[in-house]
């Protein structure tokens, strides 16, 4: 068998697949000149979301799939349904971002009992239940843990060491939110003078972390730190802050991730200091990831996105490429 390397590039995600692990027990997929794909969206609540579902949409036309898209809303319930439905339909693959790693694990399992090839798509399911190469072909996304760090670190270096730090959190139980944390907050740990004094959930919504942000700046109000699992509650924490009075960006540092249009502006206006990428552009990793895998080649457990970070020195130039 012969090793390939594939490099793709998405509007800023890049993807490597390496042949390697074998695919055992999994049901196969046959080469056709076109396939059924389902895609059961979680929510299209945010920016990210909607260019995550434009990018599988766009991709539909080029790869010559019949898309089924689903939207469950933010109902970890509804997107259960909604794999079931696919499964019903007979789709030929199903793409699944996961809402939170555990609700979901039953609908995997049946897509596979059922002879579909599923792929994890952004977000994980707990691994302690299902496997990557057993259970599901392949996770495809980012490394979370690495973002948390990448978050931490960037502060570390432009901070004086003393900081009180509010963190708002992403959706309960979901692999962004879990593994975000523990990247950040494991850095912060190892440095005497910071300090994280609320972690919240704002479920990734901006309104939500607005609404959080306000309740904890009543508690917290000598905070100097903002981390945010992800831009729009960053955007929602900055209208907080400038609705109490506070200065974002002056008197208090927003750290944040996933890179979309708004984070950006902010940066350049000054408001926000980071937002480490989280590419949403999944289609042609997808497309590439499904036509490998039913070639017979050996797609590895975790397809990785490589991410980039924003600042001050790149917003400005970036900004027109932004979702
Ligand atoms: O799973 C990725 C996360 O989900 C993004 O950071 C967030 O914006 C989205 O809702």
């Amino acid at each position: 068998m012969h090793n390939f390397k594939l490099a793709l590039v998405a509007a800023g995600a890049v993807a490597t697949i390496f042949a390697s692990a074998a695919a055992q027990g999994l049901p196969p997929l046959p080469q056709k000149d076109s396939y059924t794909v389902g895609f059961a969206q979680t929510e299209s609540n945010n920016p990210w979301r909607i260019a995550q579902t434009k990018s599988f949409q766009d991709t539909a036309a080029v790869c010559n799939w019949n898309l089924v898209y689903t939207d469950a809303a933010g109902s970890a319930a509804k997107q259960v349904a909604d794999v079931d439905s696919m499964i019903a339909q007979g789709v030929d693959v199903i793409f699944l971002p996961p809402r939170e790693e555990k609700p979901l694990l039953p609908a995997v399992l049946r897509a596979k009992a059922a002879g579909i090839p599923l792929f994890l798509v952004d977000r994980s399911v707990d691994a302690s239940v299902a496997r990557a190469g057993e259970d599901y072909v392949t996770f495809m996304g980012s490394d979370f843990i690495d973002q948390g760090r990448r978050a931490a670190q960037w502060l570390i270096d432009n901070s004086d060491g003393t900081e009180v730090i509010v963190e708002l959190e992403g959706t309960t139980g979901s692999s962004p939110a879990n593994d975000r944390k523990t990247g950040f907050d494991t850095l912060i740990a190892e440095q005497s003078g910071m300090k994280i004094v609320a972690s919240q959930s704002g479920d990734f919504a901006r309104d939500k972390g607005r609404q959080v942000m306000e309740t904890l700046l009543q508690a917290h109000p000598d905070v100097t730190v903002v981390y945010a699992h992800n831009d729009e509650m960053a955007i929602g924490a900055i209208q907080a802050l400038e609705a109490a009075g506070r200065k974002p960006g002056v008197d208090v540092t927003i750290v944040s991730i996933d890179g979309t249009r708004d984070a950006l502006q902010a940066i350049i206006d000054g408001k926000l200091g980071v937002t480490v990428e989280s590419a949403p552009f999944f289609g042609p990793i997808a497309c590439a990831t499904m036509n490998a895998y039913a070639a017979g080649e050996q797609v590895p457990a975790w397809v990785k996105v490589e991410d980039r970070i924003f600042t001050i020195e790149n917003a400005a130039e970036n900004i027109a490429d932004a979702y």
